[in-house]
């Protein structure tokens, strides 16, 4: 079972869209998924409509309880609730308040271990509910966007992940509970604009190694349909005939199948 949680400081880079066509395309490949709806916003509770008013996400943090929903053959969902974000003020004062999630998952373990996969989606910022997801995480994906904020959103969200690996070390062993490697994902890259060249350009520089320009994602109108008719880019391109629409599927899915090699290693 691999855990990846779809996390950036910034909103609308992609990480709903990304969540769910990555979803999307493991089923399509028979793989179990449960994806985690950690966003107040609820969009893949909606798009699912998986909505609960009992044992959601929320109830889950207060009281352990959670329904597991299965939406559809192989994918299921936790969903979220509207109250997510008021849990930050109660978490604050506990003392594991980054950890719950993880101790569920321990809790749960004979509810989980059989999903291939678990994608979490989650609200743009870094605070504790995120934490919990990104604590139980194998692998956290940060999109990136062509702008002048896209390339900052790594180095904020580089240095908030070591932050945290640091806070969250065990006293005894003095390692961190947190072993999630970031992957770095360019989204919306358009071919002629400036600001997408620029965005490459810095990638490129960057000598971490935590972007790798095979998984580069271009800016296609697809993406837009495809969370808005709850359809993946890889069915609606199957469905039309004309021959980009065949090259862009083609190449779109070398991208999904490049990313799943990457957080199954
Ligand atoms: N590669 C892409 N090409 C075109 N539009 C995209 C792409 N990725 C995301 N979008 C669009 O950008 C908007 C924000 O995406 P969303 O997934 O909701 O972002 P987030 O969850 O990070 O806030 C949506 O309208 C979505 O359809
Ligand atoms: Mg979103």
């Amino acid at each position: 079972m691999k855990v990846i949680t779809f996390a950036a400081v910034k909103g609308g880079v992609g990480k709903t869209t990304m969540c769910f066509n990555l979803a999307e395309w493991l089923i399509a490949n028979n793989k179990k998924v449960l994806i985690i709806d950690s966003d107040h916003q609820g969009s893949l509770t909606h798009l699912y409509r998986a909505a609960e008013s009992k044992d959601n996400l929320y109830d889950l943090f207060n009281y352990g309880r959670a329904k597991i929903k299965q939406v559809k053959k192989n994918l299921s969902i936790i969903p979220s609730s509207p109250n997510l974000d008021k849990l930050e003020a109660s978490l604050a004062v506990k003392s594991n308040q980054n950890f719950l999630m993880m101790m569920w998952l321990q809790d749960h373990i004979d509810q989980v271990k059989d999903y291939d996969y678990i994608l979490i989606d989650c609200h743009p910022d870094f605070m504790t509910v995120t934490k919990n997801m990104i604590a139980i995480s194998h692998y956290v994906i940060s999109l990136l966007e062509p702008s002048e904020f896209g390339f900052m959103n790594l180095a904020t969200f580089e240095s908030r992940m070591d932050l945290f690996k640091k806070e969250a070390i065990d006293v005894r062993t003095r390692e961190s509970y947190i072993d999630a490697k970031t992957i770095y994902i360019p989204n919306k890259i358009k071919h002629n604009t400036s600001s997408s060249r620029e965005l490459l350009q810095s990638l490129k520089k960057d000598k971490s190694g935590m972007v790798d320009l095979s998984l580069v994602i271009p800016q296609r109108e697809v993406f837009n349909q495809s969370t808005l008719t709850s359809k993946s880019v890889f069915d609606i391109l199957k469905d039309k005939r004309d021959i980009k629409s065949q090259q862009l599927r083609e190449q779109l899915i070398k991208i999904f199948e490049n990313i799943v090699k990457k957080v199954s290693e």
